[in-house]
């Protein structure tokens, strides 16, 4: 646990100390106290009596009777950043435990500038009602290939097993086609054992990415002991994701009260509260799925049908000739694998999975037939706490390029499997016999890297953390052309009136 000056159960008895001072040492104060309650905005000296609790800005608010004080808790946490509308729109959203105003400001070289946003109340629903206030400002039209920051340079403290944060962060160049973006990617982080976290804060903070994305199951569980587990999660990936655009798509694990402290608690583009949505990133167009609306039926079936023709539209919008030109690389990733040969009885062990081949019987809605239509480059998946690359891959058929470079014009999507970044349900073993359509398989904690060089050539490797970050595995995927890998039109839509 970092130290981090905010008022809970854990660190309420240094706030009975800072009461206690406070009891003895404000009585010039006392003139000021109106009979219910007085705001005293501190500013607390680094010091002895205060222990933990440096720089600390605090409102109390006392009661007439002062042994039941309510605390007012403004102390910004949680910090986090997303893309906006464009990749030169930055979303800062943060959590306070009082009711106050968002604003944030920044700036390259100093805080010159000032940006005002929205408040949003939100109730967890677990039984104690927790109530915080989900801060979200929009930071529009920032100067391209710009660092903004106070300072050019900045330090951290703390071990190899995790380091304090300065915030900073860094604006795509003018021309976006100049861009190869790198990007580190996984699913399946927890609160506890998130054992890739230290290695990605040390990156990170120096610098190294463009942009992460998390490709489901948080914290495990947010929700968990009334959203704590959640707080706390937010709390320690501030060490990352307050220093760059940090990504999301929704696992099995946010399903609680739909799907709401996911949604409360990230800020991505859109208007599907993070659910499913698409951003541009230079030569890439990446688009977020939930898989989730085809395993989870309580909250209705009419997520999936929305989001199946939203992605439709967005794919055929994406392949118009001018925009794939522009981006040629089309990514998505979504939670639950269509392919995985994990030693386990999930869904992606099945012939039928419901994410590749649609809802049981009917067999509509199924995405792969999607990605095959429209060309998608590359798919990323997570949920088994492992890794596994596949061939280009379409109905279990194997579509190399060619058998000496499968991966130089692929004539099917290239799946890849990463979930193993670490949680406290460890990491998940395979079956002995590796099918055919499977290349490469590994165990250790780690995480992806993907770097999109140009328009042709995109680079990918899978980091073991195990292995002290050892480079484990590595392909190039190369395309001259980017276009539908079938341009017949025997495969059925659903109807479109379906509900
Ligand atoms: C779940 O949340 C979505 C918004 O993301 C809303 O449209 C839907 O009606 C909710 N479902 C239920 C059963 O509350
Ligand atoms: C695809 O390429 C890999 C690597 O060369 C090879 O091992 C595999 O047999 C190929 N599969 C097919 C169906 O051609
Ligand atoms: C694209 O990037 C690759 C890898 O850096 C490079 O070899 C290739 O020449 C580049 N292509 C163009 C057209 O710049
Ligand atoms: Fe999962």
């Amino acid at each position: 646990m970092r130290a981090h000056a905010h008022v809970d159960e854990r660190n309420f008895s240094a706030f009975l100390n800072v009461l206690l001072f406070l009891s003895l040492s404000l009585s010039p104060l006392d003139s000021e106290l109106k009979t219910d309650s007085v705001c005293v905005v501190l500013l607390f000296p680094s010091s002895q009596a205060l222990g933990p609790l440096r720089l600390f800005q605090a409102s109390l608010l006392f009661s007439t009777i002062a042994v039941a004080v309510a605390i007012e808790y403004y102390q910004p946490e949680q910090i986090h950043l997303a893309y906006g509308d464009s990749p030169n729109d930055i979303v800062v959203t943060w959590t306070t435990y009082s009711n106050c105003d968002s604003v944030v400001e920044y700036g390259v070289g100093g805080f010159a500038l000032k940006a005002e946003g929205s408040t949003t109340k939100f109730v967890d629903g677990g039984s104690e009602k927790r109530v915080m206030f989900i801060h979200r400002v929009t930071l529009k039209d920032l100067i391209p290939d710009a660092k903004y920051s106070m300072c050019n340079s900045g330090y951290h403290c703390g071990s190899v097993l995790g380091w304090s944060g300065v915030f900073w962060f860094k604006t795509p160049p003018d021309d976006e086609s100049k861009w190869s973006p790198f990007l580190a990617v996984y699913g399946d982080m927890g609160n506890e054992n998130a054992q890739s976290l230290a290695r990605l804060q040390e990156e990170v903070q120096r610098g190294v990415y463009d942009a992460i994305i998390h490709v489901g199951d948080f914290a495990y569980d947010m929700d968990s002991d009334n959203a704590r587990v959640g707080d706390e999660f937010m709390r320690q990936i501030e060490t990352v994701a307050a220093y760059l655009p940090y990504m999301t798509c929704p696992g099995n694990h946010e399903q609680t009260y739909n799907f709401s402290n996911y949604r409360a608690r990230f800020s991505m583009p859109g208007d599907t509260e993070g659910l499913w949505y698409s951003f541009n990133m230079g030569p890439i167009h990446f688009v977020s799925l939930t898989t989730e609306v085809y395993y989870n039926f309580n909250y209705g079936m009419k997520q999936l049908v929305k989001q199946y023709y939203w992605l439709e539209n967005d794919l055929k919008e994406a392949s118009i000739p001018e925009n794939r030109l522009k981006r040629p690389w089309i990514i998505t990733y979504g939670h639950r694998p269509m392919y995985c040969s994990n030693d386990d009885y999930d869904d992606c062990r099945q012939h039928s999975t419901f994410v590749r081949s649609g809802i049981p019987f009917l067999k509509w809605f199924g995405l792969e037939d999607l990605l095959y239509r429209y060309g998608v480059d590359l798919s990323i998946w997570a949920h088994e706490h492992s890794y596994e690359r596949l061939w280009p891959v379409y109905d279990y058929k194997v579509l190399n390029g060619s058998t000496s470079e499968p991966y130089r014009n692929p004539r099917a999507t290239v799946h890849i499997v990463t979930g193993s970044a670490g949680c406290s349900e460890r990491t998940d073993p395979f079956i002995p016999a590796k099918p055919d359509w499977s290349a490469y398989r590994n165990s250790d904690y780690g995480y992806t890297r993907i770097k999109a060089w140009n328009g042709t050539h995109l680079y990918l490797e899978q980091i073991s953390d195990d292995q002290d970050g050892q480079v484990i595995d590595n392909i190039w995927i190369i395309k001259d052309k980017h276009e539908a890998f079938s341009t017949k039109d025997n495969i059925d839509s659903p109807p479109l009136n379906w509900t």
